[in-house]
């Protein structure tokens, strides 16, 4: 049953393909959002017993039907949401590329294109932060959580050389890190997967732009010392998830240079700014980072999941995760390669680098640049569009998420905005607390298909909503 029939395998290519292509083209006529009911998913899914097979290709329609009517479509032109892109035609073909051969990264011997690709993509990405080909090193991850981890684990890597052995038991002082208060919250989940506990996130308190005070965080650490903990990481972030804010790279790294500290910047989104050369600067600093977070599957519009670790110290990955397995291949002994699974958090592992090697490669740098240049300019349409209506703008970020406010409403009635909005399924917003006190309207262009009659619509929206 699992080998088809190779006429029934033709039959579900070309429905695929027709499925596909019908949904890059019709989700823009569709509703955004889906309605929320749990009995008639339920419902669609009680005749599935599993007792009786089904026809592959009703098989693949009912999986497609379940998605176009049960999903916030997030590849929709007036999703304005939380970062998650229309997926490239290239990406796409990649991900299927993958299924289909699934190539298994944790040895190199077993995927020797799919390791190499990998390492060729960040060595290019590297170099578009600021870092050394010839020294940079990184991994591919499920998403920026994954990456964040890493991070942590790097960091306490590098400042406890016992830590791999002998674990956080065998330390004299409870290891601290230092994130801003804006900081995405993986970072509080990371720290309970590390084992430190959620108190070891020490959040920085934040100008009145929301960024990182660079003497806050250095009077932090300096008590933090005095008191016998032991700071061992600094993040800066480059683009945060509520306001596209981004910290003073270059103070915090001086901070943590000062104080021997590792510099993680988490640039998971605003990363992107690298891929444009009129954007570059707002990174300034980011090159000083020893290991940075990029996500492509945020601003280079790539399937998820495709995380990105990147460090500019080549050994640090080995010694963070290098684990000695007898039964794994030997077959590329002696040539000069590194397994994957001994610079990574995973083992087995997908080929993820493929989508983002296969849409960069057809897009080119440049193709990339006027992308998130779109994006970025239809940021400054809806900024201008929402001031000339009258809403309060309330984060300053050259990046194209808006927050704003109606002048004098309460938290509650901008919550009742947003669920107006998004019940209508016309368009997709959302609040923002900004610096823990104030909610606000957050709306994000995430999709290099957004066009100024969106922009305008989504005004239309709000204006109706409020
Ligand atoms: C700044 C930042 N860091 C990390 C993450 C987590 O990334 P992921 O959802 O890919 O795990 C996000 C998610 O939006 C983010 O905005």
């Amino acid at each position: 049953m699992l080998r088809l029939k190779e006429d029934d395998r033709k039959a579900i290519w070309d429905e695929l393909g027709r499925i596909l292509e019908n949904y890059s083209t019709a989700v823009e006529t569709w509703p955004v959002t889906p309605e929320l009911n749990p009995e008639k998913i339920r419902a669609m899914l009680a005749p599935c017993d599993f007792l009786h097979p089904v026809d592959a290709v009703e098989a693949l329609q009912l999986a497609a039907n379940g998605l176009k009517d049960y999903q916030v479509h997030t590849p929709h032109p007036r999703y304005f949401g939380l970062f998650n892109p229309a997926p490239t035609t290239m990406g796409i073909v990649a991900d299927a590329l993958v299924a289909g051969f699934n190539p298994q990264l944790a040895a190199w011997s077993h995927s020797p294109f799919a390791a190499e690709v990998e390492q060729h993509l960040v060595r290019a990405i590297g170099s578009r932060f600021g870092y050394s080909p010839s020294a940079v090193d990184g991994v591919f991850a499920s998403g920026g959580m994954e990456a964040n981890h890493t991070a942590i684990l790097a960091a306490l890597t590098n400042r406890f050389p016992d830590f791999a052995t002998k674990g956080l038991r065998s330390l004299d002082a409870q290891p601290v890190f230092y994130c801003s208060s804006e900081s995405h919250h993986s970072f509080l989940k990371a720290a309970r997967l590390c084992g430190l506990g959620m108190d070891c996130l020490r959040h920085i308190e934040i100008d009145a732009q929301l960024r990182m005070r660079p003497e806050a965080l250095h009077k932090a650490i300096v008590h933090d010392t005095e008191n016998n903990f032991a700071p061992f990481l600094v993040v800066g972030t480059a683009g945060t998830t509520n306001a596209g804010i981004i910290d003073p790279l270059p103070a915090l790294a001086d901070v943590a240079a000062n104080h021997n500290l590792w510099y993680h910047v988490d640039a998971a989104w605003g990363g992107g700014a690298a891929f444009v050369p009129e954007l570059q600067s707002l990174l300034n600093g980011i090159e000083r980072a020893d290991s940075i977070t990029f996500d492509a599957h945020k601003w280079l519009s790539v399937p998820m999941g495709a995380g990105l670790f990147l460090t500019r110290h080549n050994t640090i990955l080995d010694r963070t995760f290098r684990v000695a397995a007898a039964y794994m291949p030997k077959d590329a002994a002696g040539l000069d390669i590194v397994d994957p699974h001994l610079h990574s958090m995973q083992w087995s592992r997908r080929f993820i680098g493929l989508k983002v090697f296969l849409s960069l490669l057809a897009a080119g740098w440049e193709g990339y640049a006027e992308a998130i240049r779109h994006q970025t300019r239809m940021g400054v349409v809806l900024r201008e569009g929402l001031a000339r209506a009258g809403w309060e703008l309330v984060n300053e970020t050259p990046l194209p998420v808006v927050c704003f406010a109606k002048p004098g409403a309460t938290a509650e009635e901008h919550q009742q905005m947003v669920s107006k909005i998004v019940r209508s399924g016309k368009s997709w917003i959302s609040t923002a607390l900004l610096g823990g006190k104030r909610t606000v309207l957050r709306a994000c262009v995430t999709n290099y298909r957004t066009q100024e009659s969106d922009v305008a619509a989504l005004i239309g929206d709000i204006s109706e909503s409020s």
